[in-house]
């Protein structure tokens, strides 16, 4: 399966993608990555693993996001890409373009969705005293931090913990669940069935 990583940054968890798709027998390799931002580190990881790489960035469509849009959308599917990863990828996207990917976008974000949707994920639960913080990657829908969850990982919350200490853990599962959600839809093991998403752990 062809895949297209979306990035606005560092990048490691493009990383990760890149590290699990160099494997022997991963089903899924990465086409294109494409950056909003120019510049960024993970612009260069994609380089330095031989990935082609485009920046199409927002500010140079003065406020028309549909232009912004049907600019990823016609790079995604010149690639052939048939599954976009969403890593790191800083911008809301339209109803206009997920459904266009229905079913075949997912993201990554640092919360056990639907708790702590949006930004300072980390910062939000520690001040709430939640025991937990975590990662989920889903299936994207038009409403922000929705859609069908495909994996998560817990992550215990300690004393002493920070928005950048958690961080840091959470990350260590990030680079964990997001390649296994790649190899589960690529190797067909996740339906959506009524907007949740069915994984078959044992085929
Ligand atoms: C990751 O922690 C990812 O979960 C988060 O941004 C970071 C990107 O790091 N995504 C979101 O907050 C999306 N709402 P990376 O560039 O090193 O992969």
């Amino acid at each position: 399966m062809k895949i297209g990583v979306l990035i606005s940054g560092r990048g490691s968890n493009l990383q990760s993608l890149i590290d699990a798709t160099a494997e022997p027998g991963f089903p899924a390799a990465i086409a294109l990555v494409i950056s909003n931002i120019p510049d960024v580190y993970g612009l260069e990881r994609a380089k330095l693993a031989g990935i082609p790489t485009r920046v199409v960035d927002h500010k140079s469509f003065a406020g028309d996001k549909a232009a912004f849009e049907d600019a990823l959308h016609a790079e995604l599917s010149a690639a052939g890409v048939e599954l976009v990863c969403l890593a790191g990828f800083m911008r809301l996207l339209s109803a206009g373009f997920v459904n266009r990917w229905h079913d075949k976008l997912i993201n990554i974000h640092p919360s056990l969705l639907p708790a702590y949707k949006g930004l300072h994920t980390h910062q939000r639960a520690i001040e709430a005293g939640e025991k937990f913080g975590g990662c989920t990657i889903h299936f994207v829908r038009p409403a922000m931090d929705d859609g069908p969850i495909i994996l998560q990982a817990p992550v215990p919350i300690i004393a002493g913990d920070t928005p950048d200490t958690l961080a840091t853990r959470v990350l260590v599962e990030e680079h964990r669940i997001y390649p296994e959600a790649v190899r589960l839809i690529a190797s067909g093991r996740v339906r959506v069935d009524g907007e949740r998403a069915l994984v078959d752990q044992n085929k």
